[in-house]
């Protein structure tokens, strides 16, 4: 299983960093939401759902936490620490967050916007879903 992080070019002088996003260029897609997390409780696991068509860029802007993806055959836990760094998340990967720390200021750019049927959120049935998409 293939982890695509993308590493973003941060435009640094003496004032500082800057870090800019463009769809299709920076970014594989068109973004229509832009969503992010903060304050997460110590111990606090977020996610444990998959999509159907949605991909995603989680960015960790502030702090850091990890990642399970998991495509139904392997699972892989990615480390998010730097605000340069963006980890793709395809649709059809069961996702969880975690190990957040204090800080963490977790951004996520998304393809689609907030749409529930487009949510597995049981693993059974994403499991299924996986199959049937392998099976086509
Ligand atoms: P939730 O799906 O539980 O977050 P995660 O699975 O990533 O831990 O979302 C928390 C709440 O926020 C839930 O009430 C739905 C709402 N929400 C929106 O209204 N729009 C969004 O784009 C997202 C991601 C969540």
């Amino acid at each position: 299983m293939q982890v695509i992080k993308y590493m973003f070019q941060p435009h640094g002088d003496n004032r500082g960093q800057l870090v800019a996003l463009e769809e299709y260029k920076d970014i594989p897609f068109e973004i229509k939401r832009v969503y992010y997390m903060y304050d997460t409780g110590e111990g606090v696991v977020r996610g444990h759902h998959a999509h159907k068509t949605l991909q995603q860029i989680l960015i960790c802007i502030h702090g850091s936490c990890k990642i399970k993806l998991d495509n139904g055959r392997e699972q892989k836990e990615v480390a998010l620490e730097k605000p340069y760094e963006g980890l793709y998340v395809s649709n059809a990967m069961w996702r969880e967050m975690y190990d957040f720390s204090s800080d963490a200021v977790l951004l996520v750019l998304a393809s689609e916007l907030y749409d529930e049927n487009d949510y597995i959120r049981d693993y059974n049935d994403f499991i299924d879903f996986v199959n049937t998409l392998e099976s086509r």
